[in-house]
């Protein structure tokens, strides 16, 4: 049976994709710092090992499980915190998937999925964006995202000169969001939804960054994807790295559901969500925000078979569910 690594399983999303590599019949091992990972998220059975990336010991834990793919996700996320300390986010980001690599390498693993993310896009013109758009990314943390897919695209061109192969996917999630269990919500706090839900537990008014872009109710639009979505993207991910013999692939796919919500709608939905108005209040634009990012999906739709299938309404009320203390 296929045995993956992944790093940053007990994350938020990381702990979402555990569960559908599982289902899909493979074995999981799971390769965590537990530095905003959660370590209940892993359940019982699953190999949890607490390591950070730039750990020596990770060739040691691929060859002993007899890793055969692994999936990326361990990462910094937060954009704020990433301009404000940027040697931070490359370190941990960029030496560790750098690290990551070096141990694929050395172990001879043909199998990489890569966390990337639509902040590789920085602030595009055009606010619907195909794989092919230009990447500008305006945050130090898109940039060691990009930095990443670049360097797992190297390695794998490096392999292959060698006449070996490393089969590698990269997927740029949009905005994710809700939740496919009670224990599996996002806390970070750092995304839409759940800034309004903490607006909503501490009795304030959420926040709206801007209501005079051109768009048709003057907030910004985004793209949802719920990580129940999102995780089933990264088993298909997966699979396609598996059947590619003799390891030439080198993709990179949006995973979005190629729709726009914006603000306001999102805030919406949520007070529909928790039965009462969230009664948001309007604020000054938020520097960066382009008005519109919208994933175009015709390549993940048609090359991997992926469509997202949960709206935004099953987001936001698994969201709710999943959250807590609630008012
Ligand atoms: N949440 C989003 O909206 C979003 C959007 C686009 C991309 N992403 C990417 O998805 C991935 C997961 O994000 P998340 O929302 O689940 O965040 P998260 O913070 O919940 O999960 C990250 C996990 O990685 C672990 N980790 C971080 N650095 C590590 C290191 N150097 N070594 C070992 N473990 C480490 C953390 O402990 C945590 O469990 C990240 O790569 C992020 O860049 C997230």
């Amino acid at each position: 049976m296929a045995r993956w690594l992944l790093t940053g399983g007990a994350g938020y999303i990381g702990s979402h994709v555990l569960r559908e590599l599982a289902a899909s019949g493979r074995e999981v091992v799971v390769v965590d710092d537990l530095s905003t990972g959660i370590a209940s998220r892993v359940p019982d059975g699953v190999p949890l090992v607490e390591m950070n990336l730039s750990d020596s010991n990770l060739v040691t834990v691929m060859r002993d499980y007899q890793i055969s793919g692994v999936v990326h996700l361990a990462a910094k996320k937060a954009v704020g915190e990433s301009v404000e300390r940027p040697l931070h986010y490359y370190r941990e980001n960029v030496d560790g998937i750098a690290s990551l690599l070096e141990a694929i390498n050395e172990v001879g693993i043909g199998n990489l999925v890569y966390s990337s993310s639509a902040a590789v896009y920085g602030e595009p013109v055009n606010g619907e964006v195909g794989e092919d758009e230009p990447t500008v990314p305006t945050s130090p943390y898109g940039e060691t995202k990009l930095v990443g897919e670049w360097a797992a695209r190297a390695v794998a061109k490096a392999r292959r000169l060698e006449g070996g192969g490393l089969s590698n996917v990269s997927l740029r999630y949009f905005n994710v969001a809700g939740a496919g269990a009670a224990n599996l919500g996002d806390t970070s706090v750092a995304n839409l939804i759940p800034l309004a839900l903490r607006a909503v537990t501490n009795g304030e008014r959420p926040q709206i960054f801007g209501s005079d872009y051109p768009t048709p109710d003057g907030t910004c639009i985004r793209d949802y994807i719920h990580v129940v979505d999102l995780a089933k993207a990264h088993v298909v991910a997966a699979a396609l790295c598996e059947s590619d013999n003799p390891g030439e692939l080198s993709e990179v796919f949006n995973v979005g559901r190629g729709q726009g919500s914006s603000v306001r709608e999102v805030l919406d939905t949520v007070s529909r969500a928790i039965g009462r108005d969230v009664d948001p209040r309007d604020v000054e634009r938020r520097p960066g925000d382009p008005a519109v990012l919208v994933a175009r999906t015709e390549k993940i739709n048609a090359d991997l078979g992926w469509e997202a299938e949960l709206d935004l309404t099953a987001m936001v009320e698994s969201a709710w569910s999943a959250w807590s203390p609630k008012p």
